[in-house]
């Protein structure tokens, strides 16, 4: 998805602005460019590419030098194909203006009609050119104003940063939906659309609001209204982030480094919630736990991963405390007329906490009154800060594109989210006792040497993902918790290797995918022995030997029954059905990465894909 980074400073802006775009990398994108503005220049220096950064920074070699102010964009195509043309940053008609954005301009083809009607010729397909051409011609030696008027004239939602070849002193922003943060620094200033792009200069950060506009200069940041023009005061926050966190730290792959940052991942939440064996969440008011007690049903809305990660939630939440629950992807929900009232507590789950049909789902659920809480990894995203309450799942940044341990912090915040609702609410299951939450506790303190153990078998998995690279359709089968765990084994192998999986509830399989099995077919089971459906998978993987189908099996450690009866076998420590799919999901996301470097797949990202999805 695209991003954004500004600089106004003493440095020279060309390389912080291509380190920001290097940080922001991880998002995923298909083209890339910067403008620039010397102190003297009466023209922008402007580079753009197609491709990867290495494409654009090849175009840098012997480029001027005393360049103190710039923007910088990755795009990720929306309108138009990705090239050299539609790349941004976009100027005005007279090159007077120059512009980034993240976001959609809903009615550019109406504004660019408008612009064409008054002699305006466009070089891109892009909704954003429009948008540099509609400033500029507001502009008459007043950007804030010219800003102002063009917002006023656009629907849709964005992030901007602009500036004006007329005043290298400052640089301006806006935003509505988009993310923005501002870096503070001294005698320099900074935003970018992602505190990735901000790390390696400072951890000073102002977190933007909707409606905001920023001027930065070097020495001030001054944000207004971008309505009415009135001054906002606005308080620095300091973030934790470091830069090493957010590099590979020796592993190949991002993907690989951030699997095996599990166990400290799963280490650090109970470190955070649990204290002397009572869940504590701090973000939890008691105004919002006393509503809580009050809630009927809980809805979990969530895309992709995060999605999978509700449905284990509803599982969690049905069938150990016995309280309705449904489990939703956002896009659906935003648009079904949901039924949800102030009885309901609906759960927004979401890695990078921006992803537009969560969002727009959230905002659904507060217009109907329900009380909302947000399970959210990126610290002071846009859906952590619209949300009634927040749980941090504090995984850190997770740059690969597929999510891998932000999935295990999400199971993590849910499991104790439900203990916790276990513990306080009036209508969990009668059997729900406090000797149940301290048994699920003392589970779960378990789970990260229980990681530890399942990641020792990377070469077990290796050896499969040898025999089974060339394979272009793959089934995962599981039931109850497992069949979540089925859908996300089955979208990690579709995200990296591109070969076609299909995850279902084993007990489906009879109904009609159990045409697709020969022996050339393979088939993953999930089928942990403490399930208490195990021997409706056994009877499953019965079915598919049965067919000659090559079974590979995620089971119990010590359980040669299964073992016996696959070709390919990965253990999982013993634990509680309700937590087994927090180790089950661990070797599926190994042998997705496996298959995808044997195939030379870009891994970390993978076509297509964006890290967080900010468009419909
Ligand atoms: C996960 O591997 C995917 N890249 C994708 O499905 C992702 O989980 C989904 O887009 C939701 O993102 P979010 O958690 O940032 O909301």
């Amino acid at each position: 998805m695209c991003g954004i980074v500004g600089y106004i400073g003493e440095r020279e802006a060309i390389p912080v602005l291509i380190k920001g775009l290097e940080h922001l990398e991880y998002r995923g994108y298909d083209s890339a460019g910067i403008a620039c503005l010397g102190a003297r220049s009466s023209k922008f220096f402007v580079a753009k590419e197609k491709g990867k950064l290495s494409e654009l920074k090849a175009q840098l070699n012997g480029v001027p030098s005393n360049i103190h102010l710039g923007i910088g964009h990755t795009r990720w195509a929306t309108h138009g194909q990705p090239s050299r043309a539609n790349a941004h940053p976009h100027l005005g008609q007279n090159g007077v203006i120059a512009l980034v954005h993240n976001g959609i301009i809903e009615n550019y083809a109406e504004l660019r009609a408008e612009l064409e009607r008054h002699g305006h010729k466009f070089k891109s397909q892009t909704d954003t050119e429009v948008a540099a051409h509609l400033v500029e011609r507001y502009y008459h030696g007043n950007l804030q104003e010219a800003i102002q008027k063009a917002i006023q004239r656009m629907t849709g939602f964005f992030a901007f940063v602009v500036i004006s070849r007329d005043d290298p002193s400052r640089l301006f922003a806006c935003k509505r939906s988009n993310p923005l943060v501002v870096g503070v620094g001294h005698g320099e200033n900074f935003i970018a659309s992602d505190i990735s792009a901000l790390l390696p200069y400072t951890k000073q950060v102002i977190y933007l609001e909707d409606d905001e506009l920023i001027e930065l200069r070097c020495d001030a940041v001054t944000v207004f209204d971008l309505q009415t023009g009135t001054r906002i005061k606005k308080s620095v926050s300091r973030i934790n982030w470091n830069v090493e966190k957010a590099q590979k730290g020796g592993y190949k792959h991002f993907m690989l480094k951030e699997i095996y940052e599990q166990p400290e991942v799963v280490r650090n939440t109970l470190e955070a919630r649990v204290k002397k064996g009572k869940i504590v969440f701090d973000s939890l008011t008691q105004k919002w736990i006393h509503r809580l007690k009050q809630i009927d049903k809980i809805h979990f809305v969530s895309c992709g991963t995060a999605y999978h990660a509700g449905l284990v939630g509803n599982y969690m939440l049905g069938e150990s405390l016995r309280l309705p629950s449904e489990a939703t992807v956002s896009s659906e929900f935003r648009y079904e007329d949901p039924a949800v009232d102030e009885d309901d507590l609906v759960v927004l789950i979401t890695q990078s906490g921006e992803t537009a049909d969560t969002l727009a789902a959230l905002r659904e659920a507060k217009a109907r009154g329900a009380l909302t809480l947000a399970i959210v990894n990126v610290v002071g995203s846009t859906i952590a800060r619209e949300a009634d309450a927040v749980l941090y799942t504090h995984a850190g940044p997770e740059i690969g594109v597929a999510s891998t341990k932000a999935y295990l912090a999400q199971l993590m915040i849910i499991a104790l989210f439900s203990i916790f609702i276990g513990e306080i609410h009036p209508a969990r299951k009668k059997d729900f006792t406090q000797a149940k939450a301290r048994t699920l506790l003392k589970e779960l303190s378990r789970l990260p040497r229980q990681i530890e153990e399942t990641l020792r078998d990377e070469k077990r998995v290796e050896v499969c993902a040898r025999a089974l690279r060339e394979k272009k359709n793959f089934i995962y089968l599981g039931r109850g918790y497992n069949y979540p765990t089925a859908l996300e084994g089955a979208l990690k192998l579709k995200e990296i290797t591109y070969a076609h999986a299909h995850g279902y509830a084993a007990g489906e399989m009879k109904h009609g995918p159990i045409a697709l099995i020969d022996q050339t077919q393979p088939v993953i089971c999930i089928a942990p022995s403490t399930s208490k459906t195990y021997e409706k998978m056994v009877s499953n993987i019965e079915e598919i030997r049965a067919r000659k189908g090559i079974v590979i099996s995620v089971t119990t450690r010590g359980d040669e029954n299964v073992r016996s009866l696959s070709k390919y076998t990965f253990s999982i420590p013993e634990t509680q059905e309700m937590l087994s799919p927090i180790l089950a999901v661990v070797p599926l996301q190994l042998l997705a990465y496996k298959i995808a470097v044997l195939n030379q797949r870009d891994v970390d990202q993978p076509r297509n894909l964006a890290k967080s999805v900010t468009v419909e």
